[in-house]
C-alpha cells in the first residue's frame, strides 16, 4: 500500500501523539457537543398484554413492552435474562431501542461470541430481553403523584416479567433521567441486581409543584446510604443543560458501597459531550452500557457485578484494579537480549514482531514516563478488537534486576484518523480502535532505577509502539473541562 511502511508509521505514531496531546488539551473548546454515532438498528416492540389490570390498575393508562431486534431476536423469551428500561419525562419506551439493540447485535455479532474468552463462557453469557415501561409521556419531574403511579407500575412490571423466568432470576433496571428516580426508588430489591441511571437528578429537580416529591427523594437518599445493590449514574456534564452536574452525582455513602459517577466526557474511550436526550442513544455510551448489562447479568455474586461495572463503566480519570502480580518478570534472557537505547533517545516500534524488551536510560532532568500503545494490551487494559501483543514495563537497577513498573495512570484513549479532524465532529470516537496511555511520575523511584525496560510480547507485525521520558509540563493534559470531581 505504502513503499516504505516504517518512516510512514512512525511519522503517523509521531503525529498521533501529537493529536492526541494537542486534542486533550484544546478538548474543552473543540468537541462537538454531540460527537455521537448512530448505528443501524431493526426495532420492533411486543406489547405485554397480559401484563393487565390484575397485575396493577395503571394498566389502564401505562404499557409495559418487550423489545426484539428484527431477525436477532428469538420470538420467545426463556433462555435469555431481563432488562428493565425506564423512560424519563416526557420520554418514551421506545429509547429502550438504542442501548437494547447493541445489546443483541454484541451478543450474536463479533466481539462477544468469537472471542476466545467469549467462547469458553459461552454458557455463561445469555442473550438480554430488553422491556421498557411506556408512560404516555407523563410530565413527572412536575408531579410526585405522577412519579409514585410511575414508580408502583414499575416495581409491578418487574413481578411481572420476572414471572417469565425461572425462579431467583435477577433484573437490571436501566433509567433516563426521571426514569432513573424511578429505577431507584424501586430499591430495596432482591429481584434486582444492578441500577444503571442516565441523565438522573439525585438531588431535587429546580422544578417541583408538590411535596410528595420530596418524599420521594428522602427515600432514594435512604436507599443511596444503605442499599448494596451497585448504582451507576451517567452524567452529561456541562453538555447536560437539563440536568446540572452536581445533582447528578450520587453521594458518597459511609459504608463504601458501589455507587459510581461516570461524566460521558470521562467514560473511558469515550470522549464524547453527551447531552440530556443523546445519553440514550449516542453510540459510544449505549454500548458500554449494553456490554455492561450482557456481562453482568448472568452473575449472582455482587463482586463480580461491581466488577463488570468497574469494567465497562469507568471514568478514564480514575486507575483500574491493577493486578502487578499477574505481570511476568522479566527474565534473564530476555534480559540479555534487550536492545538498550541512548540516553533521551525516543521508543518507537512500529509492527513490533516476537517478543523483546527495550532498556530506556531515565534521562536525570526528566520527571515522567509517557507510553502509547496503538492495538495491543497493557496490564491487560485494550481496546475491543485488540492485536495479539501485550507491552509490560519494568523498574530496572542496571540490565538485570527489573521489577513491574506501577503506573498513576492508565487508560483508552480514542485513536484520531490521520487527516481526519479530531473527534470526528458528529461521530465521536469508535470503541474498536484505541491507543492505551500508561504514564507515570518518576519522583517516587528509587536512586538506584536506572532504566525503564519495555518488553512487547507476540508482536505479529502490526500496531506501534511509542515510550518516552517527559518533562513536568509536557505531559498529556487532562481534559479540564470534563474533571468533575
Ligand atoms: C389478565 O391476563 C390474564 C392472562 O391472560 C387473564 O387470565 C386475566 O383474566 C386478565 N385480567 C383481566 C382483568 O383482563
Ligand atoms: C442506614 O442503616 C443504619 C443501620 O443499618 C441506620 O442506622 C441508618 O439510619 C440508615 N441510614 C439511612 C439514611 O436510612
Amino acid at each position: 500500500m505504502v513503499a516504505s511502511p516504517t518512516p510512514w508509521i512512525a511519522c503517523l505514531a509521531f503525529l498521533s501523539l501529537t493529536v492526541l496531546f494537542f486534542s486533550a488539551r484544546e478538548l474543552g473548546g473543540t468537541l462537538s457537543p454531540q460527537g455521537c454515532r448512530m448505528s443501524w438498528m431493526s426495532p420492533s416492540y411486543v406489547q405485554q398484554i397480559d401484563f393487565n389490570t390484575s397485575w396493577s390498575p395503571l394498566a389502564d393508562r401505562y404499557s409495559l413492552w418487550l423489545y426484539r431486534e428484527v431477525g436477532w431476536d428469538a420470538a420467545r423469551v426463556g433462555d435469555s435474562l431481563p432488562v428493565l428500561f425506564v423512560p424519563g419525562n416526557a420520554g418514551s419506551s421506545h429509547q429502550v431501542r438504542s442501548i437494547a439493540s447493541s445489546a443483541t447485535r454484541q451478543y450474536f455479532s463479533s466481539p462477544l461470541r468469537i472471542s476466545p474468552e467469549f467462547s469458553a463462557r459461552s454458557n455463561v453469557y445469555k442473550p438480554l430481553d430488553f422491556y421498557a415501561v411506556e408512560f404516555n409521556e407523563d410530565l413527572s419531574a412536575f408531579h410526585g403523584t405522577t412519579l409514585e403511579s410511575q414508580i408502583d407500575y414499575t416495581s409491578k412490571a418487574v413481578a411481572y416479567i420476572l414471572s417469565l423466568y425461572p425462579p431467583n432470576t435477577q433484573i437490571i433496571v436501566l433509567g433516563h433521567s426521571m426514569g432513573g428516580v424511578v429505577a431507584t426508588s424501586l430499591l430495596p430489591s432482591r429481584e434486582i441486581s444492578a441500577v444503571i441511571t442516565m441523565s438522573t437528578p439525585f438531588t431535587l429537580p429546580p422544578a417541583r409543584f408538590d411535596n410528595n416529591i420530596d418524599s420521594i427523594y428522602a427515600n432514594i437518599a435512604r436507599v443511596l446510604e444503605n442499599n448494596s445493590t451497585p448504582i451507576v449514574s451517567l452524567c452529561g456534564g456541562a453538555t447536560d443543560m437539563m440536568i446540572p452536574s452536581e445533582s447528578c452525582i450520587l453521594p458518597p455513602n459511609s459504608r463504601s458501597l458501589f455507587r459510581r459517577t461516570v461524566f460521558s466526557s470521562a467514560l473511558e474511550g469515550a470522549w464524547t459531550g453527551v447531552g440530556h436526550r443523546e445519553m440514550v442513544w449516542c453510540h459510544q455510551v449505549r454500548w458500554r452500557v449494553a456490554r455492561a448489562a450482557l456481562e453482568l447479568a448472568p452473575f449472582a455474586s455482587e463482586d463480580k457485578r461491581v466488577e463488570v461495572l468497574d469494567r465497562w463503566l469507568r471514568d478514564g480519570h480514575t486507575l483500574p484494579s491493577l493486578d502487578m502480580d499477574s505481570v511476568k518478570p522479566l527474565d534473564e534472557h530476555e534480559a540479555e537480549h534487550a536492545i538498550i537505547l541512548p540516553v533521551g533517545q525516543k521508543l518507537v516500534v512500529d509492527g513490533p514482531k516476537g517478543t523483546r524488551a527495550h532498556l530506556l536510560p531515565i534521562p536525570a532532568a526528566r520527571k515522567r514516563f509517557t507510553l502509547l500503545v496503538s492495538g495491543g494490551a497493557v496490564l491487560s487494559l485494550a481496546p475491543e478488537h485488540h492485536l495479539p501483543f501485550s507491552v509490560a514495563v519494568y523498574q530496572c537497577s542496571g540490565q538485570f534486576h527489573c521489577t513491574p513498573f506501577r503506573p498513576d495512570t492508565l487508560k483508552l484513549l480514542p485513536t484520531p484518523a490521520p487527516k481526519k479532524p479530531f473527534p470526528v465532529p458528529h461521530e465521536g470516537s469508535d470503541e474498536s480502535e484505541g491507543v492505551v496511555l500508561l504514564e507515570a511520575q518518576l519522583d517516587g523511584l528509587s536512586e538506584d532505577t536506572t532504566h525503564l525496560a519495555v518488553k512487547i510480547e507476540q508482536g505479529d507485525g502490526r500496531g506501534w509502539v511509542i515510550a518516552d521520558f517527559a518533562d513536568e509540563h509536557d505531559e498529556v493534559n487532562e481534559p479540564a473541562s470534563t474533571t468533575c470531581k
